[in-house]
């Protein structure tokens, strides 16, 4: 099979415009088929049967940054349970100035309210993704998602595309240098959970030469958010994401079980996700979840990932000295990132990781 990985196979055409041409009806390109809509009670925050809301787990990390040795193991625990539950935690108290992640969002936001043709100049292509994109995923006549979005290459330096970076760039160098070491930080953690040493899986991603980027979402309004969603149903394929949300606008949805758990968001949190390449590592102790975005018909949604993976020419494996500790035989063969985000392009859906939608490069 030849894929032609250089053009979009059909013109883009902008969510945006889109939803500001003032049409009442979506397309039927973004037309889900009904197993996969957002069905109504689901958008409403869940309930348990003891009627306390669910919500995935919320995480003062100070703990980590603590001298005091107890506070520092229960902040562990706690994590090591988040990661191995849900996938998923709100971290607070987590150290990067909140003001410069506000500043950070809404400078895009002012991005995507510039005019078309200004921010055509960014346009991407799926050779690399760096720009401004409407889908991911190559498939000819694919269902597609209600939202744009704009693809940074953050690390290493050398991979960056100044063409595709916004022209003051300061705002978001900074942003950068806050969510790496946020990463180093988690790094260190998630390893001690594993019983290993605390620089352990930051080497397992090539140490100082670890990659990140960035993904910028846009959903705009949409007029039948029942049909449809902002992001369809996905796990991160790299380390670790480092979502911080539009805190006034609820959109993002967790897989638990059968259910789709509503992220009721915390003020100020970051949201931190296990990605594809950390379930491998860990051998499946920590878990990369499936999640999805709603959109909906009032207001507009913007949200930065920020995506920490390894290098890509590494080999990813379940870490040795952990399956020997637990006496555990390892689940996933060895494949590095590279390779992992080819198969991931080539294969289409098949299970978790690899659906369709999120044929990203990150
Ligand atoms: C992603 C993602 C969630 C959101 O970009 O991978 O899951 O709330 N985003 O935008
Ligand atoms: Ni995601």
């Amino acid at each position: 099979m030849t894929l032609n990985l250089q053009t979009w196979p059909e013109p883009i055409v902008r969510v945006q415009s889109l939803s500001e041409s003032g049409i009442f009806k979506i397309p039927e390109t973004y037309i889900k088929p009904p197993s996969q809509r957002p069905s109504l009670n689901q958008s409403k925050p869940s309930i348990s049967p003891d009627s306390t809301r669910i919500n995935i787990p919320v995480i003062d990390i100070s703990g980590l940054f603590s001298a005091e040795a107890s506070l520092h193991a229960d902040t562990l625990d706690l994590i090591g349970s988040a990661c191995r539950d849900w996938g998923f935690f709100q971290a607070v108290n987590h150290g990067v100035p909140v003001e410069m992640l506000r500043n950070t969002r809404e400078t895009w936001r002012e991005f995507f309210h510039l005019r078309m043709e200004e921010k055509q100049v960014y346009a991407n292509s799926p050779v690399t993704y760096e720009g401004y994109g409407s889908r991911l995923g190559i498939e000819k006549g694919a269902k597609l998602d209600w939202g744009d979005y704009f693809f940074l290459n953050c690390f290493p330096e050398s991979i960056r595309d100044m063409e595709k970076w916004p022209r003051d760039p300061v705002f978001c160098r900074e942003y950068s240098q806050e969510m790496v070491k946020l990463g180093g930080k988690l790094m260190r953690a998630l390893s001690l959970i594993l019983g290993l040493k605390e620089n352990h899986l930051q080497d397992a991603f090539g140490g100082e030469d670890f990659t990140a980027c960035l993904r910028v979402n846009f959903y705009p309004k949409c007029p039948q958010p029942d049909l449809t969603l902002g992001l369809s149903s996905h796990s991160d394929p790299g380390g670790m994401t480092f979502l911080y949300p539009d805190e006034n606008v609820p959109g993002l949805q967790v897989r638990r079980g059968e259910m789709w758990v509503t992220v009721e968001t915390v003020p100020n949190a970051i949201i931190v996700n296990i990605g594809d390449q950390i379930q491998v590592l860990s051998n499946g102790r920590m878990k990369s979840v499936d999640h999805r975005v709603m959109v909906n018909s009032e207001k507009e949604r913007v949200s930065m990932a920020y995506f920490y993976n390894p290098k890509g020419d590494i080999y990813i494996e379940p870490v040795k000295e952990f399956l020997a500790k637990e006496k555990l035989k390892p689940l996933y063969p060895r494949m590095t990132y590279n390779e992992y985000r080819l198969f991931i392009r080539m294969n289409g859906p098949r299970g978790k990781s690899q659906v369709e939608s999120h044929k990203s490069p990150n």
